[in-house]
Protein backbone atom coordinates (compact mmCIF):
# COMPACT_ATOMS: atom_id res chain seq x y z
CA UNK A 1 0.00 0.00 0.00
CA UNK A 2 1.77 3.26 -0.92
CA UNK A 3 1.69 6.22 1.21
CA UNK A 4 -1.11 8.17 -0.72
CA UNK A 5 -3.45 5.14 -0.43
CA UNK A 6 -2.94 5.79 3.54
CA UNK A 7 -4.51 9.05 3.20
CA UNK A 8 -7.85 7.49 2.67
CA UNK A 9 -8.81 7.05 5.86
CA UNK A 10 -12.17 5.67 4.85
CA UNK A 11 -10.76 2.06 5.58
CA UNK A 12 -9.16 2.22 8.94
CA UNK A 13 -10.15 0.92 12.52
CA UNK A 14 -12.29 3.87 14.68
CA UNK A 15 -11.53 1.59 17.73
CA UNK A 16 -9.10 -0.81 19.15
CA UNK A 17 -10.67 -3.76 21.46
CA UNK A 18 -7.83 -5.97 22.86
CA UNK A 19 -8.70 -9.36 24.85
CA UNK A 20 -6.21 -9.80 27.41
CA UNK A 21 -5.75 -7.09 28.50
CA UNK A 22 -4.20 -7.64 31.87
CA UNK A 23 -1.78 -10.06 30.65
CA UNK A 24 1.84 -10.79 29.63
CA UNK A 25 1.99 -9.60 26.31
CA UNK A 26 -0.07 -6.45 26.82
CA UNK A 27 2.24 -5.38 29.36
CA UNK A 28 5.67 -6.24 27.38
CA UNK A 29 4.96 -5.22 24.08
CA UNK A 30 1.44 -3.44 23.71
CA UNK A 31 1.30 -0.81 25.74
CA UNK A 32 4.47 0.85 24.75
CA UNK A 33 3.52 0.17 20.90
CA UNK A 34 0.33 2.03 21.83
CA UNK A 35 2.53 4.70 23.52
CA UNK A 36 4.40 5.29 20.08
CA UNK A 37 1.29 5.09 17.77
CA UNK A 38 -0.43 7.43 19.61
CA UNK A 39 2.78 9.76 20.03
CA UNK A 40 2.79 9.80 16.10
CA UNK A 41 -0.58 10.63 15.62
CA UNK A 42 -1.69 7.25 14.90
CA UNK A 43 -3.85 6.14 16.76
CA UNK A 44 -6.53 8.83 17.74
CA UNK A 45 -9.27 6.02 18.67
CA UNK A 46 -10.56 4.46 21.97
CA UNK A 47 -8.74 1.61 23.42
CA UNK A 48 -10.67 -0.84 24.91
CA UNK A 49 -9.52 -3.28 26.71
CA UNK A 50 -11.22 -6.69 27.66
CA UNK A 51 -10.13 -9.22 30.26
CA UNK A 52 -11.14 -11.45 33.39
CA UNK A 53 -9.11 -10.58 36.57
CA UNK A 54 -11.15 -8.82 38.29
CA UNK A 55 -9.49 -5.47 37.71
CA UNK A 56 -10.88 -1.79 37.71
CA UNK A 57 -10.18 0.73 34.78
CA UNK A 58 -7.94 2.44 37.39
CA UNK A 59 -6.13 -0.88 37.74
CA UNK A 60 -5.60 -1.10 34.16
CA UNK A 61 -4.50 2.72 34.13
CA UNK A 62 -1.97 1.48 36.75
CA UNK A 63 -0.46 -1.33 34.64
CA UNK A 64 -0.11 0.70 31.95
CA UNK A 65 2.04 3.38 33.85
CA UNK A 66 4.13 0.17 34.61
CA UNK A 67 4.63 -1.32 31.46
CA UNK A 68 5.85 2.49 30.12
CA UNK A 69 8.08 2.88 33.38
CA UNK A 70 9.35 -0.38 32.54
CA UNK A 71 10.40 0.45 29.42
CA UNK A 72 11.94 3.53 30.31
CA UNK A 73 8.86 5.46 28.69
CA UNK A 74 8.41 9.25 30.43
CA UNK A 75 5.13 9.76 31.34
CA UNK A 76 4.88 12.15 28.33
CA UNK A 77 1.90 13.64 26.37
CA UNK A 78 1.35 10.67 24.55
CA UNK A 79 1.28 8.29 27.77
CA UNK A 80 -1.23 11.10 29.01
CA UNK A 81 -3.49 10.57 26.01
CA UNK A 82 -3.31 6.72 25.89
CA UNK A 83 -4.37 6.62 29.50
CA UNK A 84 -7.27 8.82 28.31
CA UNK A 85 -8.20 6.84 25.55
CA UNK A 86 -8.37 3.76 27.76
CA UNK A 87 -11.31 2.10 28.89
CA UNK A 88 -12.09 -1.49 30.55
CA UNK A 89 -14.65 -4.47 30.17
CA UNK A 90 -14.33 -6.86 33.11
CA UNK A 91 -16.02 -10.06 31.99
CA UNK A 92 -15.17 -13.95 31.15
CA UNK A 93 -14.45 -14.61 27.56
CA UNK A 94 -17.37 -17.26 27.86
CA UNK A 95 -19.97 -15.18 29.00
CA UNK A 96 -22.40 -13.27 26.79
CA UNK A 97 -23.06 -10.19 29.17
CA UNK A 98 -19.04 -9.60 28.42
CA UNK A 99 -19.53 -8.96 24.82
CA UNK A 100 -23.07 -7.15 24.98
CA UNK A 101 -21.08 -4.64 27.15
CA UNK A 102 -18.22 -4.28 24.71
CA UNK A 103 -20.80 -4.16 21.64
CA UNK A 104 -22.70 -1.03 24.19
CA UNK A 105 -18.87 0.61 24.69
CA UNK A 106 -18.03 0.06 20.91
CA UNK A 107 -20.71 2.88 20.32
CA UNK A 108 -21.05 4.32 16.89
CA UNK A 109 -17.79 2.43 15.69
CA UNK A 110 -18.44 1.30 12.20
CA UNK A 111 -14.67 -0.33 11.77
CA UNK A 112 -13.31 -2.02 15.49
CA UNK A 113 -10.56 -4.00 15.27
CA UNK A 114 -10.10 -6.61 17.91
CA UNK A 115 -6.86 -7.70 19.04
CA UNK A 116 -6.61 -11.26 20.92
CA UNK A 117 -3.69 -11.61 22.81
CA UNK A 118 -5.32 -14.51 24.83
CA UNK A 119 -4.19 -18.20 24.76
CA UNK A 120 -4.48 -19.30 21.30
CA UNK A 121 -7.16 -21.95 22.65
CA UNK A 122 -9.81 -19.26 23.33
CA UNK A 123 -9.72 -17.86 19.70
CA UNK A 124 -12.30 -19.90 18.35
CA UNK A 125 -14.83 -19.08 20.64
CA UNK A 126 -14.16 -15.36 20.99
CA UNK A 127 -14.52 -14.80 17.88
CA UNK A 128 -17.61 -16.61 17.10
CA UNK A 129 -18.83 -14.64 20.35
CA UNK A 130 -17.77 -11.38 18.21
CA UNK A 131 -19.78 -12.31 15.82
CA UNK A 132 -22.82 -13.45 17.31
CA UNK A 133 -22.76 -9.95 19.27
CA UNK A 134 -22.54 -8.17 16.41
CA UNK A 135 -19.50 -6.62 17.78
CA UNK A 136 -17.52 -7.79 14.45
CA UNK A 137 -19.60 -5.79 11.96
CA UNK A 138 -17.39 -3.95 9.69
CA UNK A 139 -14.55 -4.87 12.08
CA UNK A 140 -11.23 -6.99 11.54
CA UNK A 141 -9.48 -8.95 13.87
CA UNK A 142 -5.49 -9.70 14.35
CA UNK A 143 -4.57 -13.16 15.80
CA UNK A 144 -1.31 -14.19 17.05
CA UNK A 145 0.65 -17.30 16.85
CA UNK A 146 0.48 -20.20 17.60
CA UNK A 147 -2.74 -20.48 14.84
CA UNK A 148 -4.19 -23.81 16.06
CA UNK A 149 -2.26 -26.60 17.62
CA UNK A 150 -1.34 -28.65 14.58
CA UNK A 151 -2.78 -28.68 10.97
CA UNK A 152 -5.81 -30.43 11.86
CA UNK A 153 -6.91 -27.74 14.70
CA UNK A 154 -5.47 -24.74 12.58
CA UNK A 155 -7.77 -25.72 9.49
CA UNK A 156 -10.90 -25.85 12.33
CA UNK A 157 -9.85 -22.54 13.75
CA UNK A 158 -9.69 -20.93 10.05
CA UNK A 159 -13.72 -22.17 9.88
CA UNK A 160 -14.51 -20.70 12.96
CA UNK A 161 -12.75 -17.20 11.71
CA UNK A 162 -14.15 -17.18 8.22
CA UNK A 163 -17.95 -17.75 9.43
CA UNK A 164 -17.51 -14.17 11.09
CA UNK A 165 -15.02 -12.35 9.41
CA UNK A 166 -13.76 -12.13 5.34
CA UNK A 167 -10.81 -13.24 4.95
CA UNK A 168 -9.34 -9.92 3.93
CA UNK A 169 -10.26 -9.32 7.74
CA UNK A 170 -8.40 -11.84 9.29
CA UNK A 171 -4.58 -10.30 10.35
CA UNK A 172 -2.17 -13.12 11.31
CA UNK A 173 0.12 -11.87 13.13
CA UNK A 174 3.85 -12.91 13.30
CA UNK A 175 6.19 -11.08 15.00
CA UNK A 176 8.95 -12.04 13.55
CA UNK A 177 7.71 -10.56 10.20
CA UNK A 178 7.38 -7.05 11.49
CA UNK A 179 10.97 -7.17 12.81
CA UNK A 180 12.68 -4.35 10.97
CA UNK A 181 15.93 -6.25 9.78
CA UNK A 182 13.64 -9.34 8.72
CA UNK A 183 12.00 -6.86 6.61
CA UNK A 184 15.36 -5.15 5.55
CA UNK A 185 16.17 -9.25 4.11
CA UNK A 186 13.52 -8.98 1.23
CA UNK A 187 14.75 -5.68 1.13
CA UNK A 188 18.36 -6.52 0.43
CA UNK A 189 17.88 -9.04 -1.36
CA UNK A 190 15.10 -7.37 -4.20
CA UNK A 191 16.80 -4.06 -4.19
CA UNK A 192 20.11 -5.67 -5.36
CA UNK A 193 20.97 -7.15 -8.48
CA UNK A 194 24.36 -8.77 -7.77
CA UNK A 195 23.06 -11.44 -5.00
CA UNK A 196 20.68 -13.18 -7.29
CA UNK A 197 23.47 -15.02 -9.73
CA UNK A 198 24.62 -17.02 -6.59
CA UNK A 199 21.28 -17.07 -5.05
CA UNK A 200 20.56 -20.46 -5.73
CA UNK A 201 21.67 -24.70 -5.54
CA UNK A 202 24.85 -23.58 -7.78
CA UNK A 203 26.21 -20.75 -5.59
CA UNK A 204 24.66 -21.84 -1.96
CA UNK A 205 25.76 -24.37 -0.30
CA UNK A 206 23.91 -24.47 2.67
CA UNK A 207 21.88 -22.05 4.80
CA UNK A 208 21.73 -21.93 8.65
CA UNK A 209 19.54 -20.26 11.20
CA UNK A 210 19.78 -20.10 14.99
CA UNK A 211 17.60 -18.27 17.19
CA UNK A 212 19.06 -18.22 20.85
CA UNK A 213 17.53 -17.73 23.94
CA UNK A 214 19.66 -17.14 27.27
CA UNK A 215 16.84 -17.29 29.47
CA UNK A 216 14.57 -20.46 30.11
CA UNK A 217 10.94 -20.35 29.81
CA UNK A 218 10.50 -17.09 31.93
CA UNK A 219 7.69 -17.95 34.11
CA UNK A 220 5.53 -18.93 31.17
CA UNK A 221 5.78 -22.79 32.08
CA UNK A 222 2.26 -23.75 30.97
CA UNK A 223 1.61 -21.74 27.81
CA UNK A 224 5.68 -23.29 27.03
CA UNK A 225 5.15 -26.68 27.98
CA UNK A 226 2.23 -27.36 26.15
CA UNK A 227 3.65 -25.75 22.82
CA UNK A 228 7.43 -26.58 22.54
CA UNK A 229 9.97 -24.96 20.30
CA UNK A 230 8.37 -26.63 17.31
CA UNK A 231 5.12 -24.82 17.69
CA UNK A 232 6.64 -22.06 19.70
CA UNK A 233 9.21 -20.44 16.91
CA UNK A 234 9.92 -23.25 14.20
CA UNK A 235 6.41 -23.77 12.86
CA UNK A 236 6.31 -19.52 12.55
CA UNK A 237 9.29 -17.31 13.00
CA UNK A 238 12.19 -19.79 11.76
CA UNK A 239 10.16 -20.88 8.84
CA UNK A 240 9.06 -17.50 8.06
CA UNK A 241 12.61 -16.05 8.02
CA UNK A 242 13.48 -19.10 5.72
CA UNK A 243 10.92 -17.67 3.42
CA UNK A 244 12.34 -14.52 3.24
CA UNK A 245 15.69 -16.02 2.92
CA UNK A 246 14.76 -18.05 -0.12
CA UNK A 247 11.54 -16.87 -1.47
CA UNK A 248 11.75 -15.80 -5.74
CA UNK A 249 11.02 -12.38 -6.34
CA UNK A 250 8.23 -10.53 -6.22
CA UNK A 251 6.62 -9.36 -9.22
CA UNK A 252 6.27 -5.43 -9.21
CA UNK A 253 2.97 -4.89 -10.31
CA UNK A 254 0.73 -7.78 -8.70
CA UNK A 255 -1.58 -6.84 -6.07
CA UNK A 256 -0.01 -8.86 -2.41
CA UNK A 257 3.12 -10.34 -4.64
CA UNK A 258 5.01 -10.48 -1.45
CA UNK A 259 2.68 -12.65 0.51
CA UNK A 260 2.03 -15.02 -2.65
CA UNK A 261 6.00 -15.62 -2.81
CA UNK A 262 6.07 -15.96 0.58
CA UNK A 263 3.10 -18.97 0.57
CA UNK A 264 5.04 -20.48 -2.40
CA UNK A 265 7.95 -20.93 -0.88
CA UNK A 266 6.69 -22.39 2.40
CA UNK A 267 4.40 -24.84 0.17
CA UNK A 268 7.58 -26.29 -1.55
CA UNK A 269 9.63 -26.93 1.95
CA UNK A 270 10.01 -30.69 2.09
CA UNK A 271 7.72 -31.82 5.04
CA UNK A 272 10.23 -33.03 7.73
CA UNK A 273 11.30 -36.52 8.20
CA UNK A 274 12.51 -37.67 11.85
CA UNK A 275 16.15 -38.62 11.02
CA UNK A 276 15.85 -34.66 10.36
CA UNK A 277 15.06 -33.59 13.63
CA UNK A 278 17.16 -33.40 16.91
CA UNK A 279 15.24 -32.35 20.15
CA UNK A 280 16.65 -31.64 23.55
CA UNK A 281 15.02 -30.26 26.96
CA UNK A 282 17.55 -28.20 29.08
CA UNK A 283 18.29 -29.86 32.43
CA UNK A 284 15.80 -28.20 35.29
CA UNK A 285 13.12 -27.44 32.65
CA UNK A 286 11.15 -29.87 34.62
CA UNK A 287 11.85 -27.72 37.90
CA UNK A 288 9.95 -25.05 36.44
CA UNK A 289 6.44 -24.02 37.52
CA UNK A 290 3.65 -24.96 35.40
CA UNK A 291 5.64 -27.78 33.58
CA UNK A 292 4.07 -31.42 33.57
CA UNK A 293 6.61 -33.69 36.10
CA UNK A 294 7.67 -35.87 33.30
CA UNK A 295 7.17 -33.74 30.54
CA UNK A 296 8.52 -34.43 27.00
CA UNK A 297 8.87 -31.27 25.72
CA UNK A 298 11.55 -29.43 23.70
CA UNK A 299 13.47 -26.34 24.71
CA UNK A 300 15.64 -26.90 21.71
CA UNK A 301 15.35 -28.04 18.02
CA UNK A 302 17.74 -28.28 15.21
CA UNK A 303 16.35 -29.33 12.13
CA UNK A 304 17.70 -29.87 8.82
CA UNK A 305 15.38 -28.83 5.94
CA UNK A 306 14.89 -28.55 1.86
CA UNK A 307 12.79 -27.10 -0.20
CA UNK A 308 11.61 -28.91 -3.45
CA UNK A 309 13.00 -25.99 -5.77
CA UNK A 310 14.72 -26.02 -8.96
CA UNK A 311 16.45 -22.95 -7.16
CA UNK A 312 17.14 -24.80 -3.80
CA UNK A 313 17.17 -28.51 -4.63
CA UNK A 314 19.91 -30.36 -2.24
CA UNK A 315 20.90 -27.25 -0.54
CA UNK A 316 20.51 -27.86 2.95
CA UNK A 317 19.22 -25.40 5.61
CA UNK A 318 20.28 -26.23 9.32
CA UNK A 319 17.87 -24.59 11.72
CA UNK A 320 18.65 -24.47 15.53
CA UNK A 321 16.98 -22.86 18.28
CA UNK A 322 16.55 -23.10 21.94
CA UNK A 323 16.27 -21.75 25.59
CA UNK A 324 19.21 -21.63 28.06
CA UNK A 325 21.84 -21.52 25.31
CA UNK A 326 24.98 -19.16 25.71
CA UNK A 327 23.49 -15.92 24.00
CA UNK A 328 20.29 -14.23 22.82
CA UNK A 329 19.96 -13.42 19.23
CA UNK A 330 19.10 -14.51 16.33
CA UNK A 331 21.07 -14.92 12.89
CA UNK A 332 20.85 -15.99 9.35
CA UNK A 333 23.90 -17.47 7.41
CA UNK A 334 24.06 -17.95 3.79
CA UNK A 335 26.90 -19.95 2.75
CA UNK A 336 28.52 -19.83 -0.41
CA UNK A 337 30.35 -22.24 -2.19
CA UNK A 338 34.33 -22.47 -2.21
CA UNK A 339 36.21 -21.32 -5.05
CA UNK A 340 36.64 -24.53 -7.17
CA UNK A 341 40.34 -24.74 -7.01
CA UNK A 342 42.37 -23.20 -4.49
CA UNK A 343 44.87 -21.09 -6.62
CA UNK A 344 46.49 -19.50 -3.75
CA UNK A 345 48.60 -21.72 -1.26
CA UNK A 346 46.57 -20.41 1.68
CA UNK A 347 43.86 -23.06 2.60
CA UNK A 348 40.54 -20.27 2.61
CA UNK A 349 37.94 -22.27 4.93
CA UNK A 350 34.78 -23.52 4.47
CA UNK A 351 33.42 -20.45 6.32
CA UNK A 352 35.10 -17.58 4.34
CA UNK A 353 32.15 -16.20 1.64
CA UNK A 354 28.98 -16.21 3.21
CA UNK A 355 26.41 -13.32 4.35
CA UNK A 356 25.61 -12.88 7.50
CA UNK A 357 22.33 -11.29 8.72
CA UNK A 358 21.53 -10.68 12.28
CA UNK A 359 17.72 -10.01 12.96
CA UNK A 360 17.35 -9.75 16.75
CA UNK A 361 18.08 -8.16 18.99
CA UNK A 362 19.93 -5.78 16.67
CA UNK A 363 20.67 -6.39 13.12
CA UNK A 364 23.94 -6.87 10.90
CA UNK A 365 24.46 -7.40 7.58
CA UNK A 366 27.98 -8.90 6.86
CA UNK A 367 29.21 -10.04 4.13
CA UNK A 368 32.11 -12.82 4.67
CA UNK A 369 34.79 -12.91 2.12
CA UNK A 370 39.01 -13.05 1.48
CA UNK A 371 41.29 -10.64 0.87
CA UNK A 372 44.70 -10.81 0.12
CA UNK A 373 47.47 -9.50 2.93
CA UNK A 374 49.62 -6.51 2.43
CA UNK A 375 52.99 -7.12 1.71
CA UNK A 376 54.88 -9.87 -0.67
CA UNK A 377 52.94 -13.21 -1.57
CA UNK A 378 49.69 -14.19 -2.23
CA UNK A 379 48.75 -14.95 1.80
CA UNK A 380 44.96 -14.00 2.42
CA UNK A 381 42.68 -13.00 5.78
CA UNK A 382 38.94 -13.51 6.31
CA UNK A 383 36.80 -10.01 6.50
CA UNK A 384 33.94 -8.61 6.99
CA UNK A 385 32.11 -6.05 5.36
CA UNK A 386 29.66 -4.63 7.42
CA UNK A 387 26.58 -2.43 7.24
CA UNK A 388 24.30 -1.95 9.62
CA UNK A 389 26.63 -3.29 12.43
CA UNK A 390 23.95 -3.78 15.70
CA UNK A 391 21.22 -1.70 14.70
CA UNK A 392 18.81 -1.44 16.86
CA UNK A 393 14.94 -0.95 15.23
CA UNK A 394 13.46 2.42 14.37
CA UNK A 395 10.03 0.43 14.89
CA UNK A 396 8.97 -2.19 17.68
CA UNK A 397 7.31 -5.26 15.31
CA UNK A 398 4.18 -4.63 17.30
CA UNK A 399 3.92 -1.11 16.16
CA UNK A 400 4.42 -1.82 12.94
CA UNK A 401 2.19 -4.34 12.81
CA UNK A 402 -0.69 -2.86 14.18
CA UNK A 403 -0.15 0.40 12.23
CA UNK A 404 -0.25 -2.24 9.16
CA UNK A 405 -3.76 -3.50 10.16
CA UNK A 406 -5.17 -0.20 11.13
CA UNK A 407 -4.64 0.82 7.63
CA UNK A 408 -6.00 -2.47 6.59
CA UNK A 409 -3.17 -3.48 4.90
CA UNK A 410 -2.55 -7.54 4.72
CA UNK A 411 1.05 -7.10 3.29
CA UNK A 412 3.23 -8.48 6.52
CA UNK A 413 0.27 -10.87 7.87
CA UNK A 414 0.18 -14.70 7.38
CA UNK A 415 -2.27 -16.07 4.55
CA UNK A 416 -3.99 -19.31 5.57
CA UNK A 417 -2.42 -21.13 3.22
CA UNK A 418 0.45 -19.66 4.33
CA UNK A 419 0.01 -20.98 7.70
CA UNK A 420 -1.58 -24.34 6.55
CA UNK A 421 1.83 -24.84 4.74
CA UNK A 422 3.99 -23.99 8.06
CA UNK A 423 2.20 -26.96 9.81
CA UNK A 424 2.41 -29.48 7.25
CA UNK A 425 6.28 -29.04 7.40
CA UNK A 426 6.14 -30.00 11.14
CA UNK A 427 3.23 -31.97 11.25
CA UNK A 428 5.65 -35.66 11.20
CA UNK A 429 7.64 -33.90 13.87
CA UNK A 430 4.61 -33.24 16.59
CA UNK A 431 2.85 -36.31 15.69
CA UNK A 432 5.82 -38.67 15.83
CA UNK A 433 8.33 -36.80 18.09
CA UNK A 434 11.29 -37.85 17.95
CA UNK A 435 13.94 -38.69 21.12
CA UNK A 436 14.66 -35.94 23.36
CA UNK A 437 17.99 -35.33 24.60
CA UNK A 438 18.44 -33.73 28.00
CA UNK A 439 21.28 -30.15 27.60
CA UNK A 440 23.47 -28.63 29.89
CA UNK A 441 22.32 -24.86 30.23
CA UNK A 442 24.48 -22.58 28.53
CA UNK A 443 25.62 -24.77 26.47
CA UNK A 444 24.60 -25.00 22.61
CA UNK A 445 22.11 -27.73 22.70
CA UNK A 446 22.51 -31.17 22.98
CA UNK A 447 25.27 -33.05 21.08
CA UNK A 448 23.44 -34.96 18.79
CA UNK A 449 22.52 -31.81 16.82
CA UNK A 450 25.80 -32.04 16.06
CA UNK A 451 24.66 -34.99 13.97
CA UNK A 452 22.61 -33.36 11.65
CA UNK A 453 25.39 -31.51 9.93
CA UNK A 454 27.73 -34.30 9.50
CA UNK A 455 29.59 -34.16 6.15
CA UNK A 456 29.53 -30.30 6.18
CA UNK A 457 31.98 -27.90 8.18
CA UNK A 458 29.35 -28.52 11.18
CA UNK A 459 27.23 -25.41 12.75
CA UNK A 460 28.59 -21.92 12.05
CA UNK A 461 29.81 -19.99 15.68
CA UNK A 462 27.08 -17.08 15.36
CA UNK A 463 28.80 -13.51 15.02
CA UNK A 464 31.87 -12.88 13.56
CA UNK A 465 34.36 -15.19 12.98
C1 LIG B 1 7.78 -15.59 20.95
C2 LIG B 1 7.97 -16.88 21.69
O1 LIG B 1 6.89 -15.76 19.88
O2 LIG B 1 9.03 -15.13 20.45
C3 LIG B 1 9.01 -16.75 22.79
O3 LIG B 1 6.74 -17.30 22.24
C4 LIG B 1 10.28 -16.14 22.25
O4 LIG B 1 9.28 -17.98 23.42
C5 LIG B 1 9.97 -14.87 21.48
O5 LIG B 1 11.13 -15.84 23.35
C6 LIG B 1 11.20 -14.29 20.82
O6 LIG B 1 10.89 -13.07 20.23
P1 LIG B 1 11.96 -11.91 20.17
O7 LIG B 1 11.31 -10.83 19.38
O8 LIG B 1 12.24 -11.51 21.59
O9 LIG B 1 13.18 -12.48 19.52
Amino acid sequence: MSNDDRKDTANHADAFVFFGATGDLAHKQIFPALHSLIAHGDMDLPIIGVAKAGWTLEQLRARVQDSLKTHGIPEDTAAKKLLAQLKYIEGDYKDEATFAMLRKELGSSARPMHYLAIPPALFGEVVLALGKSGCADGGRVIIEKPFGHDLASAMELQTKLRSVFADDRIFRLDHYVGKEQVQNIVYFRFANAFLEPAWNRDGVAQIQITMAEKFGVNGRGSFYDANGAIRDVLQNHLLMLTAMLTMDAPTAHAEDAIRAEQTRLLQSIRPLAPEDVVRGQFRGYLDEPGVAPHSNTETFIAVRLFIDSWRWAGVPIYIRAGKCLPDTFTEATVLFKRPPVAIFGDKPTARSNYLRLRVSPTGTIALGMRRKLEGPGMKGEHVELISNENVKDALSPYERLLLEAMHSDPGLFLREAGVEAEWRVVEAALKRPSRLHVYEPGSWGPAASEALTAGTAGWRTPGPP
